[in-house]
This record gives C-alpha cells, sequence and structure tokens, in this order.
C-alpha cells in the first residue's frame, strides 16, 4: 500500500483569492501578530518546526443516527468525496487520507482517487481513528489535522489557518476553529461556545452560554464564539490523547476538547468566517442540497 508516497500536495489554485476573508479580525487581530513574533523567535532555532502535517478524514460507516453517512450522495458526488476534494485544495497539507473501517468507503475512495488506511471497528472516536491511521502511514509526521466528514463544505483556508496557528505556537498541543455564534443558536446545548484568552489560547468550551450575561439574556452585542469541529494535533500529543484520563468538567459537559484544557495542556484557537453545514441526520442532505443550488456551488 502506498499511502501518500507523494509529499507534493495539490495547490490551492483560485482559491487563494479569497484567502483574506476568512481572516480573522477583532479579537484575533492582536494575537496574530503576537503568534507571529513568537513563531520568529521559535524559527530561529529550529526552521523545520512541525513542518509535516498530514489531514485524515475518519470515516465509519456504522453510526447511530445516519448509517453509511460518508457514502451519502450531495448533489450526485458522495459526501466523503466532497470532504476529500476541499481538504485536497489546502497548501499546507503534505498528504490526505481517508481513515476507515470499511471496505465499501475504501472501495469508493479507490474510485475517485483518493488515499486510505484501513483502521479497526473498535476505534471509539474520530480521535482514535486518526491515532491508528497515523501510525499505519509510512511517513511520520509533526502535524495531523483531524478533518471532520461531515461538513463537506469545509473552506481550504479553514485547514490551513488551524495548521498555521499550530506551527505559530510552540507551547500549544492542538488548534482548532470558532466563528461567530449566531443569536438563535445561543441556547442551543448542540452547538458549542468558547472563550478565549487575549493571545488566543482557549480559556472553556460550553454548552451552555458563555459568557454568561447577568441580564439572563443573550446580549446582541457581544461577539460569542461558536466551536467549529475541525481540529488539528501535535502527533506526540495525538498519541497519549486517547489514554489520558477522563476529567470532571470533560464528563459533565461532555465535551472531549475539555480533557485537553483539564489536563494542562494549551489549546490556539482561529475565529473564521463560517457558516456550517454539517450533515448529522439524513435530513440535512436535503438543506445542503438546497444551500448549495442556491449558491451555485457544484
Ligand atoms: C449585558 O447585556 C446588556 C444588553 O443586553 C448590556 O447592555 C450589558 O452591558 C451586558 N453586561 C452587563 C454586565 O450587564
Ligand atoms: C475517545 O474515546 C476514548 C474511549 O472512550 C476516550 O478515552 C477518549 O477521551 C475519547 N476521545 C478522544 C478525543 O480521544
Amino acid at each position: 500500500m502506498s499511502v501518500c508516497s507523494s509529499s507534493s500536495s495539490s495547490s490551492s489554485g483560485g482559491y487563494l483569492g479569497s484567502a483574506k476573508a476568512w481572516i480573522v479580525h477583532g479579537i484575533v487581530a492582536g494575537i496574530t501578530i503576537g503568534a507571529a513574533i513568537g513563531a520568529r523567535a521559535y524559527l530561529g532555532r529550529s526552521r523545520k518546526f512541525r513542518s509535516r502535517v498530514v489531514g485524515i478524514i475518519p470515516a465509519r460507516f456504522a453510526s447511530s443516527r445516519f448509517q453509511g453517512k460518508p457514502l451519502v450522495e450531495i448533489l450526485g458526488k458522495p459526501m466523503i468525496q466532497r470532504t476529500w476534494e476541499r481538504a485536497k485544495m489546502a497548501t499546507t497539507l503534505d498528504c490526505v487520507v481517508v481513515a476507515t473501517d470499511d471496505a465499501k468507503i475504501a472501495q469508493c475512495c479507490k474510485g475517485f482517487g483518493a488515499d486510505f488506511v484501513m483502521t479497526s471497528e473498535s476505534c471509539r472516536n474520530g480521535t482514535e481513528r486518526c491515532n491508528e491511521a497515523l501510525q499505519k502511514l509510512e511517513k511520520k509526521y509533526d502535524i495531523v489535522v483531524n478533518i471532520q466528514g461531515d461538513e463537506p463544505l469545509i473552506e481550504p483556508e479553514i485547514i490551513d489557518g488551524i495548521v498555521k496557528a499550530l506551527q505559530a505556537a510552540p507551547d500549544a498541543v492542538f488548534s482548532t476553529a470558532v466563528t461567530s455564534l449566531k443569536p438563535e443558536d445561543a441556547f442551543d446545548p448542540n452547538r458549542v461556545k468558547c472563550v478565549v484568552d487575549n493571545h488566543g489560547y482557549a480559556i472553556y468550551f460550553s454548552r451552555g452560554l458563555i459568557p454568561f450575561n447577568k441580564s439572563g439574556k443573550v446580549n446582541l452585542q457581544y461577539p460569542y464564539l461558536l466551536h467549529l469541529g475541525i481540529q488539528s494535533f501535535d502527533s506526540k500529543f495525538l498519541s497519549i490523547y486517547p489514554e489520558l484520563q477522563s476529567t470532571p468538567l470533560q464528563l459533565e459537559e461532555d465535551l472531549e476538547q475539555l480533557k485537553v484544557l483539564e489536563h494542562g495542556y494549551k489549546m490556539k484557537v482561529i475565529k473564521v468566517d463560517h457558516e456550517a453545514h454539517g450533515v448529522d441526520v439524513p435530513g440535512d442532505v436535503e438543506k445542503i442540497e438546497s444551500f448549495m443550488n442556491d449558491r451555485n456551488l457544484s
């Protein structure tokens, strides 16, 4: 199996033009500068800091809410292929692989030319699957991006953004992205909120509204942050992450990422413009298709 034997990634072509659009205003403007200075100091010592990057798309067949989800067609193309095509446009990834436990998904990947790795059915979550896939790759990587297969419209710029953020923050082991929270999602426990410090490191994630205004209502003036599922890891950290003990806040909120913070690791957060179009249940397919039709996306 020659998975990712080519080290060149496809270039992002026409996407570069729009790259500026998503980057970070407000909270993050100061942070970007701070991070850049830090990175330069670090790179003075080592030019190659965390330079080898792999994108892994975990794709399992079984799902309680949506059996065979990665193979569902969205405007005539399997969802897993759409996610992979987006990921291939990211310029920071040396290689993109699908990690699956299922022969039909593997067959599908072969059909459109994606590299894939077979992982065991016993992986309990996407992070474990990424870790197992990483161990099976021929080459070594410094950063692993966990690209969720249920966000087929993920912008390559977001992938590049979290990779660069992690490369620029040597004290962080994890990076992820947030976007503006819509007021109507404020009290939806499935929309995870995040607060960050002045340097763009995560302070906390919650299913409840944070920060909480004493009026008990949403403050329409406040720039609340919605967490997006995409994340990247330092690969050494990824190998210990699933083994780290569960923690009280993680268990109470049922949020994996809290385990990272509770164990004292740092997590870098970037702010992006992104409208989430996750496909979680069969009914979401129609929604995303009509969104794509409206925007003339094919
Ligand atoms: C709470 O929200 C209101 C608007 O709803 C805002 O005027 C106020 O500054 C916020 N903060 C505090 C501490 O009340
Ligand atoms: C994945 O599942 C394992 C076992 O349930 C758990 O220990 C771990 O915290 C989960 N999440 C991550 C991100 O590894």
